[in-house]
């Protein structure tokens, strides 16, 4: 899919040549994670990291910026490609001297071709310091040329929620408070905090995955009908969404791992959360009144992602007095694994007397377990940044939306509760939800195990 003469230039400020950095992405290429199994076809992967190049310097460094432009320019001159994409992978405190330097040496010039910039998350640590980079940004380059990138945003399964949405007829007229009892989204994962400590510590699990993709899972979710399927139309809903959350700081609770002080660059005394979870709500006239429950976090039972909206119990109270008579229907959106769409339905069991059976309808991607055929989040993202098409990115209302719910959220200071490793968070995050008669969800390994 790339553009036949495009290359890629990695810069850092470690010694390395081309070869040694074209073995290392073939290193990375083949490893296996639980995200990436894909088959790689060693053609392809020869193809694409021929045109990986490595360059050496200091991104602090101002005179390293002339030696840079240098470089882009001989690569131009030979393969006639003038569009470029500088991609920020590094820390935030070097975007203003990267961004003034650019300028300086007039690589933001887009006389030749365009030039945008991609940044990824997080993008500031609250409200106030995420305004303060987006106006930064807007010194140096117009809103179109700035990419804010989420994966999420790049997920199949997410994007699918629209499609089931407004692509078909029967569900959205359900999708609202007459009908819909309340809304459950759940990010688990099973691994610890790894080799990121020192990042991860600084931020904790609300900052790093709830501020972000669960705040964009609720919009994806809740968000009306755009007018057209645009960057503009489809961001402004999102933002909408984004703005009409009602935070409540006495609605969330913090845990922490047992184990996670021993890590490695973990700070002794941290009160880092490693897990979270939330009731709030969204004011709109559609979801007036439906609570949503959000919870996260690391070294839980499984890697699982989904999002489960809960109807109301049947009004008709036919089979109420049979076994699972009163059971709602649940529409499971799931993200990771096994994705799919999942509808929970009772049935009547084959037979003679009147007998139910819980079970489900289901969508699933996977045709097999060695067929993988949904893309990666960044395949895609990387590929409409390329193209010019952001409505799968944030734009710096949208960012500034979430981290006024976040800040609101974060103005609850207590300390983390301790939970054991494989158990779902503490016992606080149990209490929220049954405090409503409401009980958490446990994500359902046998949906689209195909
Ligand atoms: C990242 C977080 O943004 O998202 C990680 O920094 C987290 O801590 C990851 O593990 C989760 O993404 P996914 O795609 O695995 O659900």
């Amino acid at each position: 899919m790339l553009p036949d003469k495009m290359q890629v230039v990695g810069i850092a400020r470690g010694a390395k040549t081309d070869l040694e950095i074209r073995e290392y992405f073939r290193e990375v290429l083949g490893m296996k994670s639980k995200h990436h199994d894909h088959h790689i076809d060693e053609k392809v992967v020869d193809k694409l990291i021929s045109r990986i190049h490595y360059l050496q310097g200091q991104l602090d460094d101002d005179k390293f910026y002339g030696v840079l432009k240098n470089y882009l320019e001989n690569l131009s001159a030979q393969t006639h490609v003038n569009n470029r994409i500088f991609y920020l992978a590094t820390y935030p405190n070097l975007y203003q001297g990267i961004f003034e330097n650019l300028k300086k040496s007039k690589l933001d010039v887009e006389d030749k071709g365009f030039v945008r910039l991609i940044i990824e998350k997080p993008i500031g640590t609250d409200y106030a310091s995420a305004k303060e980079l987006n106006q930064l940004l807007l010194q140096y380059f117009d809103e179109k040329q700035i990419y804010r990138l989420d994966h999420y945003l790049g997920k199949e399964t997410l994007q699918n929620i629209l499609t089931f949405r407004f692509g078909n007829e029967f569900f959205e007229p359900v999708m609202n408070h007459e009908y819909v009892d309340h809304i459950q989204i759940t990010a688990a994962e099973d691994l610890g905090v790894g080799l990121r400590g020192e990042y991860y510590d600084q931020v904790g699990a609300f900052r790093d995955v709830g501020q972000n993709h669960q705040l964009q899972m609720i919009a994806f979710t809740l968000m009306e009908a755009p007018d057209e399927f645009n960057n503009i139309e489809v961001t402004a809903q999102r933002i909408k969404i984004l703005n009409a959350l009602r935070p409540d700081p006495t609605k969330i609770v913090f845990g922490q791992y047992s184990g996670y002080l021993d890590e490695e660059k973990i700070r002794p005394d941290s009160k880092t959360d490693t897990f979270y979870a939330l009731k709030t709500f969204v004011d709109t006239p559609r979801w007036q009144g439906v609570p949503i429950y959000v919870r996260a976090g690391k070294k839980l039972p499984e890697y699982v992602t989904e999002i489960s909206i809960v109807f109301k119990k049947p009004v008709n109270k036919l089979f109420s007095h049979l076994d699972c008579g009163d059971q709602p229907n649940i529409l499971t959106f799931r993200l990771f694994p096994n994705e799919g769409i999942v509808l929970q339905i009772l049935t009547k069991k084959p037979g003679s007397s009147q007998m139910l059976d819980k079970d489900v309808m289901q969508f699933c991607y996977k045709p097999s377990d060695k067929i993988h055929n949904l893309p990666d989040p960044y395949q895609r993202l990387l590929t409409d940044a390329m193209q010019g098409d952001q409505t799968f990115f944030n734009d710096a209302e949208e960012v500034e939306a979430e981290w006024k719910f976040a800040d609101a959220m974060l103005t609850k200071t207590t300390p983390p509760s301790t939970y054991t490793p494989g158990c779902w968070g503490p016992e606080s995050a149990e209490k929220l939800i049954k405090d409503d008669g409401r009980e958490w969800i446990v994500p359902s390994m046998e949906f689209c195990r195909i």
